[in-house]
């Protein structure tokens, strides 16, 4: 079956046809380089430009993929959780396909996108494992039952981990999305600063003290070092993502922990996360960085397996800013 995935949830306007939830014909990604100028992604522009970029975008996967539009079978489109604005160009744009096309289209959850890009670079993989999440607006600890059943083990109490990166890349002057900006200029530096590593309790996660200890640091050291400060953050950041983990195997007994989210392709932490592995001897997975930001072949992956298990979604499916995706039954 081939599957065509649209992705339209913040700042990226992404398409992807992928053959049976698993391999990967092609994927484009247009991230929208306008937001840089203001610091942050402004909702009324993202929307704007996944206007203009959707049908570039979608017919560019197409091609890429050698197929044209007839020969797609399904559609699966990401109608939440995002900016509302932006969802509201790719859900219309997927319904309208489907009409036109006699084909059923399937609404995904961005989150189990994420998870869903673990199976892309592993096909053979089989549940259960341990899924940690790592988004600009995520932070999840998760038991993977099945696929599509998921039993949330922690999240963040406050900032999302990629938050976190961006805010202190604004701190220290770097230009947005600054969790790539944050690790290269930390390889400058040596994590001389004592960050807090926060404890939300239990296996949940806390990133906003962090935060607010770079922002005195700075203030009080109006002269630091940069690439120490970046360096020491995060040391900082990822000593709780590593805490975190090691956690919840120990509570589960878990051998396979599955990372993904943009995140996950951080260097360091990907180092960080390996090192635990072998001392604790569960296996690591984690998608090469590509399938880690947001992409549109995660979402195809996961439309599949919802629509194999539940069927196409109906024309009056809405897209939600907030959704939660634990259970089977989010549509
Ligand atoms: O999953 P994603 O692409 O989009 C969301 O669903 O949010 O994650 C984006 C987040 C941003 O906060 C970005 O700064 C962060 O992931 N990120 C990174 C790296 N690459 C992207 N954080 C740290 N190191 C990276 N290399
Ligand atoms: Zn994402």
């Amino acid at each position: 079956m081939l599957i065509l995935g649209i992705e339209t949830s913040c700042d990226e306007t992404a398409a992807a046809v992928v053959e049976d939830g698993l391999s990967v014909r092609s994927s484009v990604v247009s991230s929208q380089l306008v937001h840089a100028l203001y610091g942050g992604v402004v909702p009324e522009l993202a929307a704007r430009a996944h206007i203009r970029m959707i049908v570039p975008v979608v017919e560019q996967a197409l091609r890429e993929a050698g197929i044209d539009y007839a020969q797609v079978e399904l559609i699966a489109v990401t109608h939440a959780p995002g900016l509302l604005g932006a969802l509201l160009v790719g859900l219309p744009f997927a319904k309208g396909l489907s009409f036109s096309l006699n084909i059923p289209f399937v609404g995904v959850n961005h989150i189990e996108g994420h998870i869903f890009a673990l199976r892309l670079e592993y096909p053979q993989l089989q549940p259960p494992y341990l899924g940690v999440v790592l988004s600009g607006g995520h932070t999840e600890l998760l038991f993977v039952d099945d696929w599509c059943k998921y039993q949330e083990l922690g999240a963040t109490v406050d900032d999302a981990c990629g938050e976190a990166f961006d805010k202190v890349a604004k701190l220290l002057g770097l230009p947005y999305p600054g969790g790539i900006e944050i690790e290269r200029l930390a390889l400058e530096g040596r994590p001389v600063i004592d960050f807090p590593v926060a404890d939300a309790g239990g296996l949940d996660f806390s990133f906003s003290g962090l935060k607010t200890a770079v922002l005195y640091y700075l203030r009080e050291h109006p002269d630091a070092h940069r690439p120490d400060v970046a360096a020491s953050f995060q040391v900082a950041a990822v000593r709780q993502i590593t805490k975190r983990v090691e956690q919840a195997v120990r509570q589960t007994g878990m051998k396979k922990v599955g990372v993904s989210g943009g995140v996950a392709a951080n260097r360091y932490l990907r180092q960080q996360l390996q090192l635990l592995a072998d001392r604790l001897g569960f296996e690591l997975l984690i998608p090469r960085p590509q399938f880690c930001t947001d992409n549109a072949a995660m979402i195809a992956a996961a439309g599949y397996e919802r629509f194999r298990r539940s069927g196409p979604s109906p024309f009056d499916l809405p897209a939600f800013a907030r959704r939660s995706f634990a259970g089977s039954n989010q549509q």
